[in-house]
């Protein structure tokens, strides 16, 4: 790896741990999804043990630190200078339906700051990563987000709403303005680290979501802001939310994005 620090060597070896038990899952859900059963138990089971291992790696490596994880919530809780933000399986329908697009995300918080984090796509083979002041990469190369700087030339990318959202309908009201802004359609790959870090190495111009989860983000703020990007966070209290509002762009079409999407908020 690019990045030798002791933290980033921590998260990647728990990442490639864990992503040994996820591949295999993987492999075996073609069989279930003809079962009377289906894959939904299954699929919730390979996100618990993928969570597990991840845990367990993490917490051997510095048994003190705080660990807040979507599944079993928070560990350490008294430790706030430093902990872990994990999300096991991000873009678990996409998991569940046999599509190759989902991740493992880590990011490393210190004193309420992300410093560091990694994103690992294990079908792909992709490691998104970065540190503070130290760059972002893929595998092994340095990324950069685009310097597209017309909104209507863009490529953007989005998620959402979730079915209970109370803006459920605004957010698509919003999604119809923004289309008819922009030359491509937007797409929407259901993992949001994996949008976040398509950014980060310039496939996508911007990425925005409502209502977004801190771990669905956390590592990717830190990969997308080493490599050139700018992240925003929009009509909600970020201090308290989990759930955020987030643009993430290449910064040059920033406003002309943000300008849109403060209008349902
Ligand atoms: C989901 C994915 C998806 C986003 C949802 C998230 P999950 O995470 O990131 O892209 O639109 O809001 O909940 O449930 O697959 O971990
Ligand atoms: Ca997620
Ligand atoms: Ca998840």
């Amino acid at each position: 790896m690019r990045l030798n620090s002791p933290k980033m060597n921590v998260m990647h070896k728990a990442c490639m741990k864990a992503s040994k038990s996820l591949i295999r899952d993987f492999g075996e859900l073609e069989k279930l999804q003809v079962s009377t059963k289906g894959p939904g138990d299954f699929v919730s089971a390979a996100d618990k043990k993928t969570e597990k291992i991840l845990i367990e790696e993490l917490l051997k490596a510095h048994p003190k630190f705080g660990i807040l994880s979507e599944e079993v919530g928070e560990i350490n809780k008294e430790n706030k200078e430093n902990r872990w933000i994990i999300d096991p399986i991000d873009g678990t329908m996409n998991f569940l339906n046999g599509i190759p697009h989902f991740a493992i995300s880590i990011g490393y918080e210190e004193k309420g700051e992300i410093v560091s984090g990694i994103i690992f796509d294990p079908i792909k083979d992709e490691t998104f990563f970065a540190e503070k002041g130290a760059g972002a990469f893929l595998n092994n190369s340095r990324i950069r987000v685009s310097n597209r700087n017309k909104l209507k030339e863009s490529m953007l990318v989005t998620g959402g709403p979730k079915p209970d959202s109370k803006k459920r309908d605004l957010i698509f009201q919003e999604y119809i303005n923004i289309s008819n802004l922009v030359d491509n359609s937007i797409r929407k790959f259901g993992s949001a680290s994996l949008d976040i870090a398509n950014v980060a190495c310039g496939r996508f111009d911007a990425y925005w979501q409502w209502e977004i989860k801190y771990w669905d983000i956390a590592a990717g703020l830190i990969i997308l802001k080493e490599a050139g990007g700018y992240v925003d966070f929009l009509g909600e209290n970020k201090e308290v939310s989990n759930n955020r509002n987030i643009i993430a762009s290449n910064s040059k079409i920033h406003q002309d994005l943000a300008k849109v999407l403060t209008k349902i908020y």
